[in-house]
């Protein structure tokens, strides 16, 4: 069954570089990035993961625990780990799950038989500490994601679920936000006592709180 939004992630133990993993008590009480990439000793996956690895203390700083997939064994993952750090100047410094036998990416469907019948796609799950799904992106072997964008969302979570706002086109931290379409306005005068911009009664604008 395809997983959602919303849905719990499916646990799972898994042999990974920094050793055996069980996917729930791993993650604790952190928010996660599980990502998955077609193959190690590839090009746009090599870049990735060195960028991955250089943004470690981004994902820190969130409260983010980041672990890669692919579908190659450990062994291979470790010699590959050398190039990575050789050509992208960070080596890895979070675990990558060696998914020779496909169980992982199985439970959670990267493989998409009609793009590659064998090798991941490259899919992104953000996990929160409830151990919901809270975002899915699916992209071909042919473009290397952008994890700035995850850490935007990233970012977008953890405000909305702090406050009851939404985050408009190309927000970005510090920008703008809405007032949810579910509070009153009323309610929202509590909420937000220095009152918003109302460019429509369902957009209401107010800065990013703090
Ligand atoms: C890559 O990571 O460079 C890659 C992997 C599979 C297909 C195409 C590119």
């Amino acid at each position: 069954m395809a997983i959602r939004l919303g849905d719990i992630a499916p646990d799972f133990t898994a042999t990974t570089t920094q050793g055996p993993v069980t996917f729930h008590q791993w993650i604790g009480n952190s928010w996660c990035v599980l990502f998955s990439h077609p193959k190690d000793f590839t090009p746009v996956c090599t870049t990735e993961l060195g960028e991955t690895a250089r943004l470690k203390p981004e994902f820190d700083k969130r409260n983010v625990k980041v672990i890669g997939l692919s579908v190659d064994p450990a062994d291979s993952h470790s010699r590959w780990a050398q190039d990575i750090k050789e050509t992208q100047g960070h080596a890895l410094n979070f675990p990558v799950i060696a998914d020779a036998d496909r169980k992982v990416s199985g439970l959670y469907d990267m493989i998409h038989p009609n793009a590659n019948d064998t090798l991941t796609v490259r899919s992104v799950f953000i996990i929160d500490p409830n151990k919901k799904v809270r975002l899915i992106l699916t992209y071909p072997a042919s473009t290397g994601r952008n994890f700035d964008e995850v850490l935007r969302v990233i970012d977008s979570l953890q405000l909305t679920d702090k406050h009851s706002v939404a985050t408009p086109v190309n927000w970005k931290q510090g920008g703008d936000v809405i007032i949810v379409p579910s509070l009153s306005d009323e309610d929202a005068k509590k909420k937000f006592p220095g009152g918003w911009k109302p460019v429509k009664p369902y957009l209401r604008i107010v800065p990013q709180p703090k």
